[in-house]
């Protein structure tokens, strides 16, 4: 059998990070996508050293409008076929919802939406033809629990995540395709300084958090089990299915109240 290859957006710290560790891990080539290529390239060559494996960067800034069209086209010129694909790119924007300009929410859309979609629907086809492909959709447990307000959009696109890859998951099964949406809740990586809010949620207990290589290897073993949800640890699934069964105005009082927490 040749060997299977793994494209992961936002390879260059925190969860996709770990991501690009566990496939090596199992033997899969890597194609790393984020910005930062040098962090990229650091990544790609820890996995080599360490198993062994090929990997490539492709620098690209996932806002671009053109961005997974482009991360395609390359993947042709280097003559790469991709058997799994993790879409984990994402970011929150802080402040309430007409604090930033528009071109941000425009861009985390893009990034955390529209980039997902696309290059999703520009790679499934082949994984279709050779019966074989895993997807992990990177959400989050904000998305499985009524948002509070501030950083507005953050919840609702990771809503957006599980629904379409529940929907999708249902499209391919029996085509060799396996799609999962990952729903890590608190996961030590470099997400809260970017939005800004490291000073507040480093006042949260320890047992709300997880780390990233944890979150990625549960990633894996889920898709590879044929999982389209798995939120990740014992206390997020208690969360989740807590706000899932107890009344609406108790889950959005209690959110609201302890969003002050981590929002900022
Ligand atoms: N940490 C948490 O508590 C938590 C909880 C639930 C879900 N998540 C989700 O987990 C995923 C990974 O986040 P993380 O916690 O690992 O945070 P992180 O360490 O900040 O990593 C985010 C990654 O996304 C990439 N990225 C951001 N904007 C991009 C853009 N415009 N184009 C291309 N790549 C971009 C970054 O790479 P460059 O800067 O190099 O481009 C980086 O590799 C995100 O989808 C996040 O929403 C995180």
């Amino acid at each position: 059998m040749s060997r299977r290859t793994v494209l992961i957006t936002g390879a260059s710290s925190g969860i996709g990070e770990a991501f690009a560790e566990v496939f090596a891990s199992h033997g899969f080539d890597l194609v790393l996508v984020a910005r930062r290529e040098e962090r990229l390239r650091a990544v790609a060559d820890a996995a080599t050293s360490r198993h062994g494996v090929v990997a490539h960067v492709i620098g690209a800034d996932l806002a671009g409008r053109d961005a997974a069209q482009r991360i395609s086209d390359e993947l042709t010129a280097r003559g790469l076929a991709v058997d799994a694909l993790v879409n984990n790119a994402g970011y929150g924007v802080p402040g309430t919802f007409l604090v930033p300009a528009w071109a941000q929410h425009e861009a985390q859309m893009q990034v955390m939406m529209v980039a997902l979609v696309e290059l999703t629907y520009r790679l499934l086809p082949a994984m279709i033809a050779r019966r074989y492909g895993r997807i992990i959709n990177v959400a989050s447990l904000a998305g499985l629990v009524p948002a509070p307000g501030g950083h507005t959009l953050y919840a609702a696109s990771k809503a957006f995540v599980i629904r379409y890859s529940e929907s999708l998951a249902h499209e391919v099964r029996g085509a060799g395709v396996n799609v999962t949406a990952l729903c890590p809740g608190f996961t030590l990586s470099e997400f809260h300084d970017r939005t800004g809010t490291r000073e507040r949620v480093s006042t949260l207990p320890s047992w709300l958090w997880m780390d990233a290589p944890t979150v990625a290897r549960q990633g894996y073993e889920a898709v590879m089990a044929g999982r389209s949800v798995y939120i990740n640890g014992l206390v997020n699934r208690t969360i989740a299915g807590l706000a899932g069964c107890l009344p609406n105005a108790i889950v959005s009082m209690v959110s609201r109240r302890s969003a002050r927490l981590y929002r900022k």
